[in-house]
């Protein structure tokens, strides 16, 4: 007689670590980092690639404002990480709940969290790689990762919808839910949720220096450190990736483009009237600096070729590759007194990684928007 296995059964946990005050107080951290991540992602999305009618209305003011939502966008994600990887510990039993579908209802809610954690693992998972230059995949990651976060913030709003009656039930300790059972808040609970504090903590502190720099003694994990690079600055692109070959100084020409067109040489743009900005620059990548940057008020340049005072422009660079080689400037960049086309970065000459013999520097703009390497602007 053949011998009967025993029936396979779902596994059932029990216990405080998986129920539903746990998920509820995790939850209610990964969804202020997950809510930041998307807020500060849309300014950086929309900074990045405004549409028309935004192009000329974004402001260039606060000088630091980029630099504060990215510098938070990568922190948060960072944070993300095992806040995420501990809510999923937390919850997976629910996963194995039986029987797996109950109705149609229940189909649509397993549907909508099976989005929910695979948008939120890749959107942790491709911005981490991203902030390394990683990308080992064969999309784009900007309009893919844009993508996926609306994929994500639908399928968490509708998540909390859903789970409202448990979460309100479990928002505190004493909420309705939990009186119940008067040991619900005991020692191992307490124990893995400041385990989880103190984890989130140390990776953030490791890391959150790249873009805070009062800490950046403690960045030993983010990928770049702000002091390192060039001039004691990080650059992203080198002039050789850029294929921006040693400029020489005396064939180098500045040609703008405008109702009155002219080209200058190098020494007679250092010959202008030269204006000192402290401004940031600050990556997409989440590291920022801020530096005392030298050179000509690109609103100078403009009102020479015979610019109107609310122009837009594009900037055009020597560099050969890459989708950054043009760019264009709203107007509020464009004629701010401290959007520099500068000559100096801390009173020396430009670096050719940073851009040798002029670059831009605006206030409020992602790094890459930042030309260097600059030969024309153009009024449009
Ligand atoms: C990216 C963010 C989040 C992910 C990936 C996520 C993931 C999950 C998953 C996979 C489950 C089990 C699903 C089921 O079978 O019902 C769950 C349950 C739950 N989640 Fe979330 N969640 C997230 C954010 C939140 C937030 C912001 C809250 C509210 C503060 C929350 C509160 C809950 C609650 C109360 C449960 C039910 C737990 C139980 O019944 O034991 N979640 N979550």
């Amino acid at each position: 007689m053949t011998p009967r296995l025993p029936a396979v059964r779902p596994p059932v946990f029990r216990g405080r670590l998986h129920d539903a005050r746990t998920a509820t107080s995790i939850g209610r951290w990964l969804g202020v980092a997950i809510a930041l991540c998307f807020g500060t992602g849309l300014i950086s999305h929309y900074l990045q690639q405004p549409p028309g009618w935004l192009a000329d209305v974004l402001p260039s003011r606060p000088v630091w404002g980029y630099r504060f939502t990215q510098g938070l966008h990568v922190a948060a994600g960072i944070a993300a990480v095992p806040l995420l990887l501990a809510k999923l510990w937390a919850v997976y039993p629910k996963l194995f709940e039986w029987p797996p579908l109950r109705s149609v209802r229940h189909a649509l809610e397993r549907l909508s969290v099976a989005v929910l954690v695979a948008g939120a693992v890749f959107e942790l998972l491709t911005g981490l790689l991203n902030t390394v230059q990683w990308y080992p995949w064969p999309f784009s990651f900007v309009p893919v990762h844009f993508a996926v976060a609306w994929l994500l913030a639908g399928a968490l709003l509708l998540h909390i919808v859903v789970k409202y009656p448990q979460i309100k039930g479990h928002w505190t300790r004493k909420s309705p839910g939990t009186v119940a059972l008067p040991a619900v808040d005991g020692p191992d609970r307490r124990s893995f949720l400041t385990g989880l504090a103190a984890a989130t903590g140390a990776v953030t502190l490791t890391t959150v220096g790249q873009s805070f720099t009062p800490l950046k003694a403690f960045d030993v994990l983010a990928p770049r450190h702000p002091d390192h690079g060039p001039m004691g600055l990080p650059v992203n692109r080198t002039a050789a990736a850029a294929g921006v070959a040693q400029v020489d100084s005396a064939a180098y020409r500045l040609m703008v483009a405008g109702p009155r067109p002219y080209t200058l040489t190098l020494a007679e743009l250092a010959a202008l009237t030269q204006y000192e900005s402290v401004l940031p620059i600050a990556c997409v990548e989440g590291w920022s600096k801020s530096a005392h940057w030298t050179g000509v008020r690109v609103t100078d340049l403009l009102r020479r070729a015979g610019a109107p005072s609310d122009a837009r422009i594009r900037v055009v660079s020597l560099e050969k590759y890459g989708s950054y080689r043009v760019m264009e400037m709203g107007r509020e960049y464009a004629h701010d007194p401290l959007t520099l086309l500068a000559l100096k970065l801390n009173g020396q000459t430009l670096d050719p990684d940073h851009g040798y013999p002029a670059r831009i520097i605006a206030p409020n703009r992602p790094g890459v928007l930042q030309t260097k390497w600059v030969t024309r602007l153009e009024v449009l």
